[in-house]
């Protein structure tokens, strides 16, 4: 067999891992030669491919980021995408395709799959936002990465009797922000699954300084959204999937902390940083075995399907079923962590 490998979306750690694993199996195990699209659906469109094996995928277990590139190409907004991408697969005689990606590029593989392209998914997004999956790889070393800024943000807001606000990214979920901030010991969490009221959000920080404390952090997603009619966001720009760019939450948020609460605020906002460097040992591990399950899905022919982590076993489930709907924070986890608010 020839399976093609695209890694599509934001870069997340553990991407390298998945690639590695996938040519380890598919070539040493299988025999079948594995080649890897460049920067995601874009090198689909653009012809732009690379053979990978084992010896050329040597020693980037560790390393973050994709060494295929990404983008955040979507071939159904493109002219003839569907048949250009089904030429390139053609011409390039690949049997099977695995996709690595988050809603969007998961996204287009399940409706290529109505088309006849035989893909495998692998979920990958800091965001965790994919259904279907109990978790996403990345995600583990992003919330690791924000608590480890919250705990150094600890000791500057303790120093100076600050109010700091931590923004990090999740897009439309709050499981970043959640997990995090639950890990960091936040003073709040904003997320976009409930919109906050800065009015209550005040008479909660007021309430914890009236019971001693001299400084909070507060803890918001980029896509946290103020109450209707309470505070004016900036419209942002879309991408190719209708996305808009989120980030900037906090800078909005900060000024109106202080100036109601008169406690000095500062923002941090850790956006891509979140995404950067090394994966934990954690997801290593995960995308290793989905990287491994993918390459025998993609080798029985089992397309429309998604590798998933279910409980602790790697399991195939129906693409469909990752992509249909956003998987989001239930308002019951919210209401558990409200127990350290204020
Ligand atoms: O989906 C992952 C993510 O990091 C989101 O949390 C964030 O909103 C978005 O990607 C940022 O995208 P970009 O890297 O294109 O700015």
């Amino acid at each position: 067999m020839r399976i093609g490998v695209l890694t599509g979306g934001g870069d997340c750690p553990g991407l390298n891992a998945v690639i590695r694993a996938i040519v380890r199996k598919g070539e040493g195990v299988y025999g079948h030669q594995i080649i890897g699209f460049r920067h995601g659906w874009r090198g689909v469109l653009d012809n732009e491919l690379t053979e990978l094996t084992i010896a050329s995928t040597r020693g980037i277990l560790h390393r973050g980021g994709t060494i295929l590139g990404t983008s955040r190409t979507n071939p159904f907004q493109h002219d003839d995408g569907v048949a250009i991408v089904q030429a390139t697969l053609a011409r390039e005689n690949v049997d099977a395709l695995v996709t690595i990606g988050g809603e969007d590029t998961l996204g287009v593989a399940h409706k290529l799959g109505a088309e006849g392209v035989p893909c495998v998914g692998v979920p990958k997004t800091i965001d965790n936002d994919l259904s279907a999956t109990d978790v996403t790889f990345g995600f583990n070393t992003a919330v690791q990465i924000a608590t480890d800024a919250i705990d150094r943000l600890h000791t500057t807001a303790e120093s100076h009797d600050r109010v700091m606000v931590v923004e990090v990214m999740g897009r439309h979920a709050g499981w970043l922000a959640l997990s995090s901030g639950l890990a960091g010991g936040a003073d709040l969490i904003l997320i976009p699954e409930q919109p906050f009221d800065l009015d209550v959000l005040c008479d909660r920080l007021r309430h914890r300084h009236a019971r001693g404390a001299s400084f909070s952090i507060v803890v918001v997603a980029e896509g946290a959204e103020p109450a209707a009619g309470t505070m004016t966001i900036q419209a942002a720009t879309t991408d190719e999937f209708g996305h808009a760019r989120l980030g900037g939450i906090g800078n909005a948020l900060a000024p109106e902390i202080e100036s109601r609460t008169g406690y000095e605020t500062r923002v941090t906002t850790l956006g891509h940083v979140l995404r950067g460097g090394t994966p934990t040992a954690f997801d290593r591990i995960l995308a290793t075995r989905f990287g491994l399950e993918a390459t025998d899905a993609a080798h029985d022919g089992d397309f429309g399907t998604m590798v998933a982590l279910r409980g602790t076993d790697v399991v195939r489930v129906p693409l469909g079923d990752a992509v249909r709907e956003l998987k989001t924070v239930p308002p019951s986890l919210l209401d558990s962590a409200a127990v350290f608010f204020g």
